[in-house]
């Protein structure tokens, strides 16, 4: 039986622009390639879980736009349960800009028809996310639906997984209502005043992200560090998605929270040797290897 989780969140078109370097301001530089590929972090998320053997449905909104048929037609084509994904009438669907260089990666996100995915909306779906072992929620749509999840998660007894990204901040009884919260480093700073010393509030329920620097969470107000995977990295678009994406699924097949964020770890290193946020996330032979 497969472990039924619901992500709730932003499906983007990625405008990918690759260059060697970032132009400095007021620059122009030469790009290496250009290329339109499926991305937004819940649609990420949504199809990590999939690819790792997750049961996943995803509630969310395109576009009418030539975008938004491709996006939908590509998580079918990934074994994510799409019928919670409509049409948003008279709207573009998410966009994200995004400059891949040697180094660095720098976005710039449109919400388009994710602004559209609202609270009357989220109620239409209330019997599927009752029946879910996870619900996974990132911040790319707006804070009222965010909130609203929350709140309908903990009616119905159902476990959520925020990861704050991009960051933004909830009132404490928000943060409460999560079962995890999974900043980066940078997120975790902003939003937690994690000083990467001190116990930073909500530790209990914290595991945060930190790239090469693998992942850290709180056992009894121990710090624990799971170290990363050596990974050659090509891109690192998407890699914090599979790391949740991943969590989810290991979560909800009862694996330990040490065992999960080790999952989890291994998804997200194997996942930047691929340009795109999606085209190198392992499905579960690739993480045996
Ligand atoms: O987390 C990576 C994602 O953030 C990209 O796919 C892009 O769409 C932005 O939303
Ligand atoms: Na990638």
């Amino acid at each position: 039986d497969k472990s039924k989780i619901t992500v709730i969140g932003s499906i983007n078109m990625d405008l990918v622009t690759v260059a060697a370097e970032m132009p400095e301001q007021g620059e122009t530089v030469r790009g290496e390639s250009f290329e339109t590929l499926p991305g937004g972090k819940g649609a990420n998320q949504a199809v990590a879980a999939a690819r790792l053997g997750g049961d996943v449905r995803l509630i969310g909104k395109v576009g009418d736009d030539p975008f938004g048929a491709t996006l939908k037609a590509g998580l079918v084509s990934q074994g994510v349960y799409t019928q919670a994904i409509t049409v948003a009438p008279g709207v573009s669907s998410g966009l994200a800009n995004i400059i891949v260089s040697d180094s660095d990666n720098r976005i710039i996100i449109i919400g388009g028809a994710n602004e559209e995915l609202d609270t009357l909306y989220v109620d239409k779906f209330r019997r599927l996310i009752g029946e879910s072992k996870y619900v996974l929620l990132q911040f790319e749509v707006p804070k009222a639906t965010i909130e609203h999840v929350l709140t309908v998660c903990e009616t119905l007894g159902v476990p959520v997984i925020i990861n704050p990204a991009p960051a933004m901040q909830l009132e404490d009884k928000y943060w409460e209502k999560a079962a995890y919260i999974t900043p980066n480093d940078h997120e975790a700073k902003a939003l937690f005043a994690y000083d990467g010393y001190d116990l930073p509030k909500f530790h209990e329920k914290l595991i945060i992200t930190n790239g090469s620097g693998g992942a850290t969470f709180f056992k009894k107000g121990e710090r624990i560090n799971v170290p990363a995977h050596r990974a050659e990295v090509k891109d690192t678009t998407g890699a914090g998605d599979t790391f949740n994406g991943a969590l989810a699924v290991a979560l909800s097949e009862e694996q330990s929270l040490e065992e999960a964020v080790a999952f989890a770890n291994r998804a997200a290193s194997l996942s930047i040797q691929k340009l795109g946020a999606q085209s190198g996330m392992p499905n579960r032979e690739a993480m045996n290897q």
